[in-house]
């Protein structure tokens, strides 16, 4: 939450201001330690082009700061001050790496966000503003950047040691400690950035995409859940074909994660190659899980995986278009299902979920439109018009426009945006460009709050005999 003088400060869609510098590559290096971990961040910083020269300002939040240093010479303390929660540089280079050390607490993190250790296992939630609690950063979704993430532990405690992307090394250190080196070629904002350390066991598979590249897959879980994960293997590889399939999406790293945990405070989250998973929603065995149970699993392995196009490949310009990755993605899982079960059973499910708990949000004081204007606080606005309305509203869209008409726009969506930080508008414009229609009419569905009461006059002329 942004505070001032202890107020809460709204933060405004119409405030928006491109970001001043731009983070080409983030180089973390985490010291776990039973009680303490130390991280070191060294950010590759550049002013952004056509910005003149401006204060650099991090955000971070319940950190100790231990040291920073730009271009590897420490900073002194009329080089920087420390203003709330930010660090301020007011002199910045146009260009340079800054180096920040800092110490946290995972162990009495209750916050779940950013690094948290629940049972003996580490791991992060960062979506929305949780890698501010892990280091200073520029924590906002339209700073992409390269992450390479180097973890140090005790390999007896901490065999497992995971992060984006794909492993490039690992070692043992000369003081006994493991070491393993992750690195993510694909520019990613901070928010998905993820880390799960612990004694974990996995199963594995492999999926092979349509251009033939193989990809490694992998489910782990504290070892005790570890029997519980197969159907979740099995709703990953439809979920892998049928976007390939129905959207044209292919996977893009070497290796696919899913972590199961039980303390999360979301259903699941898509951080780049690594999803974490509340166990709620990933474990399922004939024993104990309904129809229904399986279902939930299906899909929300289903959404998390299409989130690797819909939010990572193309993430959001700020929050307030939040739904431009959720409400499409809803809509997709929401396809993929109907196409994996009953389409009418799913519809008639989804409308009935709509009409009940979406409509009540829509006529309280929680209304809100799908795309906000203002907010005190980001990881309120989680809500069921974001995600569902926001389905609903891109499903008219593809309604209106035909199938194949919508997966042209989709297409040119994805290929004008991939690697950028994209607006609800963009979404819309490209459904436009590529398919002639006019969807004027969606704008407000963005802008404007409550359910529509809709009057439809229907007359019938009976044909001439
Ligand atoms: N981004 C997460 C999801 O919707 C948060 O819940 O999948
Ligand atoms: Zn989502």
């Amino acid at each position: 939450m942004a505070y001032k003088e202890g107020q809460p400060q709204a933060v405004l869609r119409e405030a928006y201001e491109p970001p001043a510098y731009l983070l080409d590559h983030t180089d973390l290096i985490f010291e776990l330690a039973e009680g303490v971990t130390e991280v070191t961040a060294a950010l590759a910083l550049r002013r952004a082009p056509g910005q003149g020269a401006a204060p650099l300002v991090l955000q971070g939040q319940d950190l100790e700061l231990l040291g920073l240093a730009l271009d590897g010479v420490p900073l002194s303390g009329n080089e920087y001050r420390i203003e709330g929660d930010t660090i301020v540089v007011p002199a910045m280079p146009e260009e340079g790496t800054l180096t920040i050390k800092t110490r946290i607490f995972p162990e009495k993190n209750t916050a779940l966000e950013g690094l948290y250790r629940s049972g003996g296992m580490y791991c992060t939630q960062c979506e929305a503003e949780g890698f501010r609690r892990i280091t200073y950063s520029l924590d906002r979704p339209d700073v992409l950047s390269r992450y390479r993430t180097t973890i140090r532990g005790d390999g007896a405690v901490l065999p497992i040691m995971l992060s984006n992307g794909n492993e490039v090394s690992r070692q043992t250190l000369a003081d006994g400690r493991q070491e393993v080196v992750w690195e993510d070629p694909f520019p990613k904002p901070s928010y998905l950035f993820a880390l799960v350390a612990g004694d974990l066991q996995w199963i594995e598979d492999r999926f092979v995409t349509v251009s033939g590249r193989e990809v490694t897959l992998r489910i782990y879980t504290e070892p005790h859940n570890i029997a519980q994960v197969d159907y979740a293997m099995d709703a990953l590889k439809r979920s892998m074909r049928w976007d390939e399939e129905t959207y044209g999406r292919e996977y893009d790293l070497d290796i696919f994660m899913i972590v199961a945990v039980d303390d999360f405070n979301m259903g699941a989250m898509e951080n780049k190659g690594l999803n974490i998973f509340n166990t709620s929603c990933v474990l399922a065995t004939p024993e104990f899980t309904t129809d229904l149970g399986f279902q939930r699993v299906e899909a929300v392995v289903a959404h998390e995986y299409f989130h690797n196009w819909s939010g990572n490949r193309v993430t959001c310009r700020d929050w307030f278009q939040l739904s431009l990755k959720e409400g499409f993605t809803v809509l997709r899982d929401a396809q993929f299902s109907a196409d994996q079960n009953s389409p009418t059973v799913k519809r008639i499910e989804d409308a009935r979920f709509l009409r009940t708990a979406q409509f009540a949000e829509d006529a309280s004081p929680m209304a809100h439109p799908v795309r906000p204007d203002s907010y005190l606080e980001i990881s309120n606005f989680y809500t069921l018009t974001v995600y569902e309305k926001g389905a609903e509203v891109v499903r008219m869209m593809r309604t209106l426009l035909g199938a194949e008409a919508f997966r042209r726009g989709t297409d040119l969506y994805f290929d004008r945006h991939d690697g950028q930080a994209a607006t609800c508008e963009d979404f819309v414009l490209s459904l436009e460009a590529a398919s002639g229609a006019d969807l004027a009419q969606f704008r407000r569905w963005y802008s404007q709050a409550g359910t529509p009461v809709v009057s439809v006059q229907s007359a019938y002329a009976a044909p001439s005999p």
